[in-house]
């Protein structure tokens, strides 16, 4: 059988590292396509490295643009790829312009989707990555849901066929790489074990209105004045920064570029706590035993709020919140058993 899967921003070269291997292991003649959304370096290249991400077979040359460039320009050069090369199955992950584009392309061709990370939701609405995923997820055949929430959003839609819980792609990698962490930024830094926060903003919502984008340089110039904060900088939320006049902000925090896997887990490990709007970090800071402030009118991860451990906040709460939050106390399975990507393969029809 033959699975095309595309790629195209962060997170998604993450998941690839898992899901990729698994699907050539179970015996898939496996096609990878990145749209080329992310170009830089430290965006793109370095996950390739770090994760030893098959090469791309294809690269679609997308790069930045509004929504409907980059959306549309995939779509135009996906359709080719995907014509020639004819497959069983087309894999797309999470939630971003690659997703939807992936998604919608080939279900025109009747070419049956996978989509994994299914089923999650969240506020709001109108937010591009919620866009996105509801819509992938009506396209898709196989809806490969990461969490119980994801499955029992699908079920309440009233989607009757194609769920599967997997568990979580980010847990089984997280347990594969953690003797790899990489403690360099730390050093480097010299950062001290439970003395700093780690930070990452890079949602529009938060970086794309000058007040909020001010609000939250200034929260967390609060925290730095009692814990170090160290801040792996988005090119998006670099450029803002500047657009906006705000880098007199800066100064408070330890700014460094995007790191690559290793070194960002490296980082949380040995972290306090951890100030994000990514998806990705939220949850990756729980499997490392550390607390989250989520600045977030919502999230997909909603079980990490109820359970206390993570807490949303709006920009103007983030200290307050941050020295409140309760215990990060690990419960086993709740994204799955860490051989998600093993269930994956399987559930698409691989040999093994
Ligand atoms: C995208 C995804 C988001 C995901 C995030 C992870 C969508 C709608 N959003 O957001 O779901 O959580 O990736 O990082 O697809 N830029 C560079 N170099 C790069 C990439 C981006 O300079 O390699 C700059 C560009 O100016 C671009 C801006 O960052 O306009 C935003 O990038 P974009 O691809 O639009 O989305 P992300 O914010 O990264």
């Amino acid at each position: 059988m033959k699975i095309v899967t595309i790629v195209g921003a962060r997170p998604q070269f993450i998941k690839e590292a898992v899901v990729g291997e698994e699907l050539r292991k179970a015996g898939f003649k496996h096609i990878l396509i990145h749209t080329g959304q992310h170009y830089d370096y430290n965006m793109s290249d370095v996950f390739f490295r770090s994760l030893e991400i098959k090469d791309p077979d294809y690269n679609l040359g997308v790069g930045s643009g509004t929504h409907a460039v980059q959306t549309g320009l995939t779509m135009i050069r996906l359709e080719e790829v995907i014509i020639k090369e004819k497959p069983d199955i087309v894999l797309v992950y999470g939630d971003t312009n690659a997703t939807v584009a992936g998604a919608l392309v080939s279900a025109k061709l009747k070419i049956p989707v996978a989509h994994v990370e299914a089923g999650m939701r969240q506020e709001p609405r109108d937010m591009p990555e919620e866009i996105n995923r509801v819509l992938t997820d009506r396209m898709s055949d196989f809806l490969l849901c990461p969490s119980r929430t994801a499955v029992e959003n699908l079920q309440k839609e009233g989607v009757e066929k194609g769920i599967w819980f997997t568990g979580d792609v980010m847990y089984d990698l997280y347990l594969k790489m953690e003797e790899y962490f990489d403690y360099s930024t730390v050093e480097r830094l010299s950062l001290k074990e439970n003395e700093y926060v780690v930070v990452t903003i890079h949602r529009d919502f938060n970086t794309d209105s000058k007040e909020r984008l001010e609000t939250i340089l200034k929260q967390l110039s609060l925290v730095a004045k009692e814990k170090r904060a160290v801040f792996p900088i988005h090119p998006r939320t670099r450029k803002r920064i500047q657009e906006f006049h705000l880098d007199n902000y800066l100064r408070h925090f330890s700014v460094v570029n995007p790191l690559d896997y290793p070194e960002m887990m490296g980082l949380v490990k040995l972290s306090w706590k951890v100030v994000t709007d990514s998806g990705g970090l939220q949850k990756e800071s729980y499997f490392a035993g550390k607390q989250a402030v989520v600045v977030m009118p919502d999230t997909s991860w909603i079980e990490l709020i109820k359970r206390g451990i993570n807490s949303l906040s709006e920009p103007g709460e983030i200290y307050e919140k941050l020295f409140s939050v309760g215990d990060n106390t690990f419960e086993k399975d709740l994204y799955g058993s860490g051989n998600a990507g093993a269930l994956i393969a399987k559930t698409l029809g691989g040999s093994e």
